[in-house]
């Protein structure tokens, strides 16, 4: 195992950005990331996972102005913040790095002058509200006034959230800049654009390729289809960011360098370890390149991303994973209902490896909103991680302790049954793989179903307290373990730290290319507790306290 030599994959989730906190939406998609990651990599392959802070753009230097510091404290200190709640999660970056790096500043200069030469950048004045006390282009959200339809004030940009009118910033009545209320004024600037509709075929055939998921190529051609447009790729100083070479006063805009920020990663990651960074960009070779991203942000990685790539004659993706929303209780996270939880609050009150579970268990392969609902993850956790596998394991070791010198059987009782359950390992491989996860879990849990209903059958409890019947104890138990084994195994991706609880006490690893045949005549070590049950009570002062931070003025 594996039966073939070992992949070659690149996977990355999306960069987040460095001004504001994670929150559990952002754990959704670094867990769904690292349970597949983590999975490959049981699998022997050489799977390498990176991500960065994406570290540019107006906000950020807003921000940073706002708290007195500059745009570079503000993105060091979110980048520990990131860094300390991603590894609380126990998400196992192979490296993050951040956007504002010299690695992503010579890729974005790379990629940018390879355009320009292929004749794919085109420079033209364009007219923009100006705010003329801040002396900067206010983007659309940065622009509030009068809804023109309902009236209603103070209403941000291009939509009116009282009556859901969309509308073009010019069409607000009293606009005022969000930034200083001086009243915007047009005007004229020269802006830098990728001619996106020169590479339309080569979009149209990476779109009918089929390496997307239908959702997501459908979504992307009703876009090509209205008609690509030129994609505007520069910013006007004052603006944190790379400025453009040659250009003074032009930055390169937060999206254009946000996904040249994986290569960067990677790029610092193959400095650091040595790693091959040709083969997995340029073309023809046979690596592979996975972005997990969330469903908002398929443009850029659908179209602009690989029409850069391709342009700048670098290979594309190999495939784009794109998953739905997180919802609470079944809408959308509220901050005044305690439901927009920030990862370093869950981290104060659960365990992670709770929320790792609960997403597996309801993580498929589209595009579908995920929903985390509080009560159902309490009792999902409780019965599956806790009442089904855990159970397996504590109610063999006592025996096993007490009777057997913590040694497992020189032959095993079920052998058949054992092998059983190691057959199914392809099944959910292949689940895994195809990211249904929710689906693995479903198949490790039935056979936990199983492993339980034979322990129940046989009843070691009570044999242990007859005469003559300690052979039968200790088969029971040994079989007990070894199906345990192989469950763990399987869940090792899910529930790392876990995991690594059962190796100590199994004495073995459990990577999925060391599963063959049953653990006979093994030594076991003291069996510790894996993880206990949670408390509602957790889930309620966690909501508790995100639904007190949302009405701290000092912390909105
Ligand atoms: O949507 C976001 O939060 C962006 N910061 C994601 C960037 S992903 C990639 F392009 F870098
Ligand atoms: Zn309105």
């Amino acid at each position: 195992m594996p039966a073939t030599a070992p992949r070659k994959i690149l996977v990355t989730s999306a960069l987040p950005y460095a001004n504001g906190s994670l929150h559990l939406g952002h754990l959704l998609e670094q867990v769904q990331t690292d349970i597949w990651v983590r999975f490959q990599k049981s699998r022997g392959h050489d799977c390498t996972y990176v991500c960065a802070d994406d570290a540019h753009g107006t906000a950020i230097m807003l921000t940073a102005e706002k708290l007195g510091i500059t745009p570079q404290q503000q993105i060091d200190s979110i980048r520990r913040e990131h860094e300390r709640d991603s590894a609380g999660f126990l998400i196992g970056f192979d490296n993050f790095h951040t956007t504002h790096s010299p690695e992503n500043r010579y890729w974005c200069e790379e990629i940018y002058r390879r355009l320009k030469d292929n004749g794919h950048i085109a420079t033209r004045a364009i007219i923009q509200s100006f705010d003329p006390e801040k002396r900067l282009f206010l983007a659309d959200r940065f622009i509030k006034g009068t809804c023109p339809r309902c009236k209603t004030g103070d209403q941000y940009g291009d939509n009116c959230e009282a009556c859901g009118a969309t509308y073009s910033p010019g069409e607000l009545i009293d606009p005022v800049s969000a930034i200083s209320g001086a009243t915007p004024v047009e005007k004229e600037s020269t802006h830098f654009f990728f001619k996106l509709p020169e590479l339309e075929e080569m979009l149209r055939g990476w779109l009918d390729s089929g390496t997307l998921q239908p959702q997501v190529a459908n979504k992307l051609r009703e876009w090509t289809e209205a008609g690509l447009q030129e994609w505007d790729i520069s910013r006007d100083a004052p603006y944190f960011g790379f400025e453009i070479p040659g250009e003074p006063d032009k930055y390169f805009y937060v999206w254009l360098d946000a996904p040249i920020g994986y290569i960067a990663s990677f790029a610092h990651y193959c400095e650091r370890t040595g790693h091959d960074f040709d083969s997995y960009w340029q073309p023809g070779h046979d690596t592979e390149l996975y972005h997990f991203i969330g469903k908002d942000i398929i443009n850029f990685h659908g179209l602009f991303w690989p029409a850069m790539l391709h342009s700048a004659g670098l290979r594309t993706p190999t495939a784009i994973f794109a998953h739905g929303f997180l919802t609470v209780n079944g809408t959308k996270m509220s901050k005044s209902r305690g439901t927009f939880i920030n990862a370093g609050t869950y981290l104060e009150h659960l365990d992670a490896e709770y929320l790792r579970y609960y997403f597996a268990a309801k993580l498929g392969a589209t595009m579908d909103d995920i929903d985390l609902n509080l009560e159902d993850f309490v009792l999902r956790v409780n019965s599956d991680v806790v009442g089904k596998i855990v159970n397996i394991a504590s109610r063999c070791a006592g025996f096993l302790r007490k009777g057997f010198d913590n040694r497992l059987t020189d032959s095993c009782a079920e052998a058949a049954m054992v092998e059983e359950f190691i057959a199914a390992g392809e099944d959910i491989a292949q689940r895994y793989e195809q990211r249904e996860f929710s689906r693995a879990i479903r198949e490790i849990v039935a056979l936990a179903d199983r492993a339980n209903q034979y322990i129940d059958d046989r009843k070691p409890w009570a044999l242990a307290k007859r005469d003559g019947m300690a052979q039968e104890v200790h088969d029971i138990c040994s079989v007990g373990i070894n199906l345990f084994r192989v469950l763990m195994t399987y869940l090792k991706p899910v529930l790392p730290a876990m995991a690594a609880k059962a190796e100590t006490f199994l004495n073995t690893s459990l990577d999925w290319t060391a599963l063959s045949r049953p653990l006979l005549a093994h030594p076991l070590a003291e069996f510790q507790p894996l993880i206990t049950r949670i408390d509602p009570r957790q889930v309620e002062a966690m909501v508790e306290v995100s639904r007190e931070a949302a009405t701290d003025p000092n912390t909105r």
